[in-house]
């Protein structure tokens, strides 16, 4: 996969994922040999207004890059200045607009897979993005708001003449959030009618899901979001795959739990041993699902108020 200029001989990006793919999991991530990242969706307004914690969003450690800082709004001046803005205070490569999240608050602002029913809109963000800052500039986006409405062709298409460097494409539409599966015939035909790269979303849940979506679409690459979740293992599977054609090994239960806790480490370098026991509570459990047990371990995680017990509880499932 080559995106504006630079070669990504993995194929593969890591999805935007808000409340997940922070820096601390993107640090794993990068470990694991992930080329291209994205972070979170991160408010344009508020970087704007020089929200403190929103610029927390743009925070990259040193080996988290190239990395993509996806921004979502609905204003084209806002957009481009909080482009610049971020620029000034954080490294990044690339800059990518939401157009996919369909979030109720989000989508009632105008924002996210709203844009998509306003495609003369969205040339004008790209546009003004594109001129605003000398870097690479992406989409993300949807098939459409429904089934009867996938318009996905239509906003490929604004979005190159607009000045985007390369697209990714979510399989779904807006009214199915995350349910259903993922089409990638459409993806596919958003690939046929454009010239800029296509990265296509949906599904990947292992290699042979990224194998397969991507010979069927002839996508130039692929983005991984839920499969990753409590399974970076799956950035190593693809990237050695495409890199040294090497079959994926299965992981032990030592290394899941040796990563879960690398994971929890680093965010807690990031944010503080607090915020780290809140979030990463809700996170550990995926670390065991298919682990026998795995509700009532997941429960037990959920109300730990320690680093002690969270180890103590992830350990637990050594001694088994
Ligand atoms: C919890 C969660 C948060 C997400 N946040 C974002 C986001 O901030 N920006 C974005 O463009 N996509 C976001 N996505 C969409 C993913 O990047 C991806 O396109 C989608 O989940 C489809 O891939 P999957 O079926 O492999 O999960 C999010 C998805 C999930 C599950």
């Amino acid at each position: 996969m080559r995106l504006a200029g630079v070669d990504y001989p993995s194929r593969l990006a890591l999805g935007p994922m808000a409340g997940y793919t922070d820096a601390g999991f993107r640090r794993l991530a990068r470990e694991m040999g992930l080329e291209l990242a994205f972070t979170e969706m991160i408010s344009a307004k508020a970087v704007v207004y020089e929200n403190e914690q929103t610029f927390s969003y743009a925070v990259s450690h040193e080996s988290d890059h190239p990395l993509g800082l996806q921004l979502f709004g609905s204003e084209p001046e806002i957009m481009a200045l909080a482009a610049q803005k971020l620029a000034e205070r954080h490294p990044y490569e690339i800059l990518d607009i939401n157009v996919g999240c369909p979030a109720k608050k989000i989508m009632s602002n105008r924002e996210g897979s709203a844009l998509m029913r306003r495609p003369a809109l969205i040339f004008d963000i790209v546009q003004a993005v594109v001129r605003a800052i000398d870097k690479p500039v992406s989409v993300k986006m949807r098939l459409g708001i429904t089934k009867n409405t996938i318009n996905a062709v239509e906003i490929a298409k604004v979005c190159e003449e607009a000045g985007a460097s390369f697209l990714a494409v979510h399989g779904r539409t807006s009214d199915q959030f995350y349910s259903g599966s993922a089409d990638w015939e459409e993806i596919a035909k958003v690939k046929e009618s454009v010239s800029i790269p296509v990265i296509g979303s949906g599904d990947i849940y292992t290699l042979d899901d990224a194998i397969e979506k991507m010979e069927f679409s002839g996508v130039d690459g692929i983005m991984v979001a839920r499969g990753v979740m409590g399974n970076p293992f799956l950035i190593r599977d693809i990237v050695d795959w495409y890199t040294k054609g090497k079959e994926p090994e299965s992981v032990s239960w030592e290394e899941r739990v040796e990563t879960a806790k690398r994971h929890f480490e680093y965010i807690v370098e990031d944010k503080g041993m607090y915020r780290a026991l809140l979030e990463f509570r809700s996170q550990a459990g995926k670390y065991f699902s298919g682990l026998r047990g795995s509700a009532k371990l997941r429960a037990r995680l959920s109300q730990l108020e320690s680093k002690e017990q969270l180890f103590t509880a992830m350990e637990s499932v050594l001694k088994e």
